[in-house]
């Protein structure tokens, strides 16, 4: 890696990666979240993430590169970690709350994938990818706000009892 454009296309392959494996991830905490309102919230980030890389494979189409070819290991052990507390947990309300805690993680760690790429692509130049980077970036900020007024309404008051 010798240049910013390098370091982006690490960054967008690192994101892809990201995406990707949440995508196959989500269903699992889909079909483990009790409360009605958090499973549609994760049913709706499912369909988002699906676009939101969708958008970075058309960006890379765009660049003429290759998605593919690298793995984020900072969401293989988030997911990892979501997936031992949905084994080890055995209270649906807990679950409900582990869920939220795992999610806003993982939205925290795109937001700052984003946030960077939006930046590294402003700095090159790229305006057009840099809306369509924003785009995501908004969505993951929505997702991460929703997570937190569900967890703030009831999610974890429900948990102390
Ligand atoms: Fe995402």
């Amino acid at each position: 890696m010798k240049t910013l454009k390098d370091l982006f296309e690490h960054q967008l392959k690192d994101l892809y990666s990201a995406e990707k494996q949440l995508i196959d991830a989500l269903p699992k905490v889909v079909s483990n979240a009790g409360d009605s309102k958090l499973k549609k919230a994760f049913e709706v980030h499912l369909e988002e993430t699906k676009a939101q890389k969708k958008r970075l494979q058309d960006i890379c189409e765009e660049l003429d590169i290759s998605p593919t070819g690298e793995t984020c290991k900072a969401m293989k052990g988030l997911i990892s970690e979501t997936e031992s507390f949905i084994e080890e947990v055995k209270d649906a309300e807990v679950m409900d709350a582990g869920l939220v805690a795992g999610a806003q993680r993982i939205e925290h760690y795109e937001i700052s994938g984003y946030g960077t790429a939006v930046r590294y692509a402003k700095e090159l130049g790229y305006n057009n990818i840099a809306s369509k980077l924003q785009e995501s970036l908004d969505e993951e900020y929505d997702a991460n706000h929703n997570l937190n007024k569900l967890a703030e309404s009831r999610l974890n008051r429900k948990a102390v009892n």
